[in-house]
């Protein structure tokens, strides 16, 4: 069996085993990338189709990476894929997927009530060294973590990884008044092991990238239905005049149209009373909630402010 976490030469625990809880679409990415890193991954999902579907995420993504860097060698490329999915395991199993784990990353669905019922149940099977951690864009990390022991708590952490995994630089790391300083340290060292650029923050609304670009866009959106320029000009005018890659209302797109009005609507109902959050930056927006409720929710469903159909 496993012994006790080891420890990194600054006395942080040093991350071996991670269990990713929900093999979705950044769970998928995150247990890939960690592989990759030579960690030994365990994902725990609801279902088997909901793993197949895992497996078959990161299949792709790095069926892709082996042809870019083995372009003329098949036997390479599915010794590397093979390679890789040789540190992965999935289940359905709770109790198997924590055994033995240093680290546990959720990333279930954004509620809650339900991550909060997940941790509970994990609190109560998992090793008392194990660190816990949600890779939420937009709950309270600190309320995450409430349903959990003391002592927990001071192992709990926000790891935000950022869509999509495999290509995206950064993670963000999120430490509550509570969490240890060596539990930070150890997140820090995992994601550079992960080839990752880690910032700290501090457990506010959005965290440091969606707490500047959510008003952001908002007010790109605004723009918009005010009339006063129009989407592609806004977008032209930021891309030429402020040097951003992708203009506000593509980006938008790209978020997702439903997730930026839920992030929205999240804050206005929860962060707005607390005073995190100033009501005016997130204040309903009638041309977004109308998008949206058309079924029109950017890049993913063909269409948003611009169409991607063809
Ligand atoms: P997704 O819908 O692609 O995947 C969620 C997965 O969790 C599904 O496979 C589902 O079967 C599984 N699941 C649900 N309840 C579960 C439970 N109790 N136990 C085990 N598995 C369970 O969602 P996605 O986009 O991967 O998001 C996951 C989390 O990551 C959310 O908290 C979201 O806010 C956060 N996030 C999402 C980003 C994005 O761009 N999609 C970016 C950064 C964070």
């Amino acid at each position: 069996t496993y012994n006790a976490i080891r420890t990194l030469s600054t006395g942080a625990p040093d991350i071996q085993r991670l269990t990713v809880f929900g093999g979705g679409l950044m769970g998928a990415g995150i247990a890939q990338v960690a592989a990759q890193a030579g960690l030994k991954v365990a994902i725990a999902d609801l279902s088997d189709q909901a793993l197949e579907n895992s497996r078959n995420i990161i299949t792709k993504s790095l069926t892709r990476i082996a042809r870019k860097k083995n372009p003329d060698d098949s036997a390479a490329q599915k010794q590397f894929v093979d390679g890789v999915f040789a540190n992965l395991t999935t289940t359905t199993s709770a109790q198997e997927a924590i055994a033995d784990s240093d680290l546990v990353i959720e990333a279930i669905v954004e509620n809650l009530a339900t991550k909060q019922e997940l941790f509970r149940r994990l609190d109560g099977m998992a090793d008392p060294k194990t660190i816990f951690a949600s890779n939420t864009s937009s709950l309270s990390i600190r309320k995450i973590a409430e349903v959990c022991s003391d002592d927990r708590r001071k192992r709990f952490s926000g790891v935000h990884a950022f869509n999509p995994v495999p290509q995206m630089k950064l993670i963000e790391i999120i430490s509550t008044s509570e969490t240890q300083p060596e539990i930070t340290e150890a997140l820090l060292d995992l994601c550079k092991r992960m080839g990752k650029t880690p910032v700290q923050c501090a457990d506010t609304p959005g965290f440091i990238v969606n707490r500047l670009l959510v008003p952001y866009l908002l007010e790109a959106i605004r723009m918009v239905e005010r009339g006063d320029a129009t989407a592609a000009d806004i977008d032209t005018a930021m891309k030429l005049g402020a040097g951003v890659p992708m203009g506000p209302l593509e980006l938008s797109d790209f978020v997702g149209l439903d997730t930026l009005s839920h992030i929205a609507r999240g804050w206005r109902e929860e962060r707005v009373q607390t005073g995190e959050i100033d009501a005016k930056q997130v204040e309903e927006i009638k041309i977004l909630d109308k998008l949206v409720s058309e079924g029109k929710k950017g890049r993913k469903s063909g269409e948003g402010f611009f169409n991607y159909s063809s």
